[in-house]
């Protein structure tokens, strides 16, 4: 089985990381999808929402696997016996931190990075500019996968109560 770990936030998932998903999940018998638990920082979405909202929106892929995961990601993937990190590269911009996570990553297991440019009708989408977006009334429905815009309008009107 060849396996591949996805990792992010994702807080909330937008059609930029399905985007990264979908392809991903073409060159992998199974792609884990790994939502990286950060206690410091309080999200739009808990980590068990963003979990759900994963598996709803990549069901119909079939090969998808969603876990929560707090510590190192090259831990997870050691663990799992996973050799590969695949990451979405939108700009120029991602590249120099993205580099040096695939370095520290991969002198610490061994683990490989691969980079998957992003397409470019999501290279300027983010889920911390989407959240900006539509909490600002802005329409961000083109940007994400429907089920998620809907949660996402409700958790902002729920927030203004
Ligand atoms: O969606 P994000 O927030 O850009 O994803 C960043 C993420 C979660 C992939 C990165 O912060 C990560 O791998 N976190 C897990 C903890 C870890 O291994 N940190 C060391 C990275 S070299």
């Amino acid at each position: 089985m060849r396996r591949a770990v996805c990792p992010g936030s994702f807080d909330p998932i937008t059609n930029g990381h399905l985007d990264i998903i979908e392809r991903a999940s073409k060159l992998y018998d199974v792609v884990h999808v790994v939502v990286a638990v950060n206690h410091n920082k309080q999200g739009m979405f808990s980590t068990e929402e963003r979990i759900a909202l994963i598996e709803e929106t990549t069901a119909h892929l079939g090969n998808i696997e969603v876990e929560p995961h707090s510590g190192l990601l090259v831990d997870y993937c050691k663990q799992r016996g996973i050799p590969a990190i695949i990451k979405g590269l939108r700009a120029v911009s991602d590249f120099d931190y993205e580099l040096q996570m695939a370095q520290m990553n991969h002198g610490l297991t061994g683990v490989e990075t691969l980079f998957v440019p992003t397409s470019p009708t999501y290279s300027f989408l983010s889920s911390s500019l989407v959240k900006e977006v539509a909490t600002l009334g802005g329409d961000v429905s083109h940007l994400l996968p429907g089920l998620v815009h809907r949660r996402l309008v409700e958790r902002i009107a729920e927030r203004r109560k």
